[in-house]
Formats: C-alpha cells, structure tokens, sequence
C-alpha cells in the first residue's frame, strides 16, 4: 500500500478532538509480515492480520493525558478559550470527580482518532477493522514499549477482496428519542419545504 495513503489515514487521525486538547495518542504502523504474524497471535489468531499489508496500533499515552491542564492553559494561550471558562470547566472537572482510572479516559480520546482513521480508510477504498480482542501484555512485549504507552486497539487495513452486506443496526425508533426516553424519534412526513 502507497505510504501516502497510510500518511492520509494518521492525518485524519491526528486531527481528532480530545479533552483539553491533550492528544493523548500515539499510532504505530506496522507493515513487516513477521510483526503482523505476532501481532495475529496476540489478537488469537483473527486472520486479518496476515491479509492486510498495514496495522496501525492505536497507543494511548499517559504522559500526554497527564499534560491535560497544561494544554488546558495552552487553549488559554491561543485564545481558544477565556480563563474565567477554563476556570468553570476545572471547577466542574473537580465536582464531578470522574471514578474512571486514566487509562479509560484515555481510551476514550484514543477512540474517535481510531474511528477517523477508519473513516479516512473508507473514504480512499481501503478496508479496515477496530480489533480490541488482543492480548495487551503480548502488544507491550512485541514492540518494547515504554510504560506510558497502552495498547487501545488494533486496525489492519487493506484494499478490500470482499464486499459483504452491511451488519444490521437497530432502528432509529428503537435507539434514538424524541424529548423523553419514552417516545421514540419519528421523522416527520418530507412536505418538500
Ligand atoms: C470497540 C470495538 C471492538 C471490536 N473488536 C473486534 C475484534 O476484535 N475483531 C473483529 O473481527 N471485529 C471487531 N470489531 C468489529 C465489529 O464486530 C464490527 O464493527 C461490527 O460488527 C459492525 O460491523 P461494521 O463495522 O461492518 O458495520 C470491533 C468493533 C468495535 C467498535
């Protein structure tokens, strides 16, 4: 696969929001068959692994998250947002004393990077797919990574040899509400106005 296809995935990527604009990512590609093949037996043989010619591991990194009310202050800087604001949401942060650890927080901001990614992929005619069924500690092992580093998911991508039916999805009416979670969203007759 062209590398600048792959530079056009981890762009998109890049750009991703997350919580104070800490970033907290780091995406590791990786293209050698033998690195993929380990890869594979650490996600339990999943196959995709050996077909695609790219993975991207998707990193989180504690010590960008541990920089959040750094990067808060550097928002302040740019005059992205105003202190008495930041200074609210900090107030708000604290009250709310979130009982997620770290390393869920950051998940969750490595998550919508992966998921631009995965959109970049499918807009330029590649195949991907999000694999969280792997073994973390055999990712960390592979590749020596630093203690900061956390495994998120795995995303191999290809050019896709298969064009399968989209799974289902539950109905709008059943996952989407309209004022109270008792009365589904229904989309009103098209009047052509
Ligand atoms: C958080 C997450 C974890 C997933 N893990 C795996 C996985 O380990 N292996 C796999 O084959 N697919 C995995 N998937 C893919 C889902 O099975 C797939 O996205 C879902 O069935 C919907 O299909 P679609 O993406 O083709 O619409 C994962 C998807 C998400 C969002």
């Amino acid at each position: 696969m062209p590398a600048q296809l792959i530079t056009r995935c981890l762009e998109a990527a890049r750009l991703a929001p997350s919580g104070t604009n800490c970033q907290p990512w780091k995406f590791l590609v990786v293209r050698s068959a033998e690195k993929r093949r380990a890869l594979m037996d650490a996600a339990f043989g999943q196959p995709m692994f050996d077909q695609a010619p790219v993975v991207v591991v998707l990193l989180g990194d504690t010590k960008m998250y541990r920089k959040r009310f750094r990067t808060g202050q550097e928002l302040i800087e740019v005059g992205a947002i105003v202190r008495e604001d930041a200074d609210k949401a900090l107030a708000a942060y604290k009250e709310m004393k979130p009982d997620e650890d770290d390393a869920a927080a950051i998940a969750r901001n490595c998550m919508i990077a992966g998921q631009n990614l995965i959109l970049e992929a499918t807009d330029l005619g590649l195949g991907s797919c999000w694999v969280m069924l792997f073994k973390h500690e055999k990712v960390v092992e592979l590749f020596g990574l630093p203690k900061n580093l956390l495994p998120v998911a795995l995303i191999p991508l290809g050019h896709p040899d298969q064009d399968p039916p989209p799974r289902p999805r539950y109905p709008l009416s059943e996952v989407a509400f309209d004022e109270s979670p008792d009365r589904p969203w229904i989309t009103p007759p098209d009047r052509g106005t």
